[in-house]
């Protein structure tokens, strides 16, 4: 509080505004690092996260989409009381992963959240059996997460908080005719996310896997027959909703909680027979 002088009477008490309190997280604990961020939902979570004053590190490999991102956030993310970092970087990359992070927790002044949003789902057509494309997509989905994943997961082992979060899929729940090894790719991250989530309960550190459905990104562009889309934005919001109310696995909009759970029961020889 300051002292200040009054025009019209005596000396009065200036008391400076509250910092704003976001769903009880104090300002000092908003740092966090968002793996696939120069487009889509990562790109989103930035965007929200920069206008809810954190110290936010985008990380991708296209560099001129990630400088425009900060370009566009930066007086948003200075007057909420945060700031943007952006590094291009290839995910799939282990070898250059721990330099980085520890470079950007420096920057950052910590880690409270972490999020691997970063995937791809190459075009396949049903009489494709292209290996270098399928590898490729092991290689960003499963080795990359692992990668970023494990560093984050010893970190927050360390300090004894903070949260990680997967965006998974609702194809990992069954192995499709349409995208074999991208549904094989979510599966990995499920198992993999959730035994991180049992690990990291013993140290009070929460792991958030999300399940979207349908998100109008470049991923869906072209993609025809979609249903309950919804915009990067909105999945942003109930990606961050779910991870602060510490839900373990989050189908994102809810309602394809209920197809995931009907697609599981239904028995291997009928599920063939659909055309997914
Ligand atoms: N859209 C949907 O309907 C939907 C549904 C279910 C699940 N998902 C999942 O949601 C996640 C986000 O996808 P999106 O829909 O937001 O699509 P998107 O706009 O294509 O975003 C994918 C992000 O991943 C990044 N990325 C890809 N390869 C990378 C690599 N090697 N290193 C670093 N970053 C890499 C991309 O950036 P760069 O290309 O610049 O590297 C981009 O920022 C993906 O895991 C996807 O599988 C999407």
């Amino acid at each position: 509080m300051t002292e200040t002088a009054s025009p019209t009477g005596p000396r009065t008490l200036a008391i400076p505004p509250r910092p704003p309190d976001l769903q009880g997280i104090p300002v000092g604990e908003r740092r966090a690092i968002v793996v696939g961020a120069s487009s889509g939902m990562g790109a989103a979570l930035v965007r929200q996260l920069a206008r809810e004053g954190y110290q936010v590190a985008a990380l991708a490999r296209r560099a001129g989409e990630l400088e425009t991102l900060k370009a566009e956030l930066e007086p948003v993310a200075r007057a909420a009381g945060g700031a943007v970092t952006v590094r291009a970087v290839d995910a799939s990359d282990a070898g250059a992963a721990p330099a980085m992070f520890e470079e950007l927790v420096l920057g950052l002044g910590g880690l409270d959240l972490f999020i691997y949003a970063a995937g791809v789902m190459p075009k396949l057509e049903r009489t494709e059996y292209p290996t270098d494309k399928d590898l490729s997509v092991l290689d960003v989905n499963c080795a990359g997460l692992v990668a970023w994943g494990n560093l984050a997961a010893h970190l927050f082992t360390t300090q004894r908080r903070g949260t990680l979060v997967g965006i998974s899929s609702i194809a990992g729940d069954r192995g499709r005719k349409g995208f074999p090894v991208y549904c094989a790719s979510k599966a990995f991250m499920n198992t993999y996310l959730e035994a991180l989530r049992n690990r990291l309960s013993e140290v009070d550190v929460h792991v958030c896997t999300i399940k979207p459905g349908f998100v109008d990104t470049a991923m869906t562009q072209g993609m025809k027959g979609l249903f309950w889309l919804i915009s990067a934005e909105e999945a942003a919001r109930q990606i961050l909703s779910a991870a602060r109310k510490r839900v373990n696995t989050r189908y994102v909009p809810g309602r394809w909680f209920f197809v995931g759970t009907t697609i599981k029961l239904i028995p291997s020889f009928v599920f063939r027979k659909l055309n997914f």
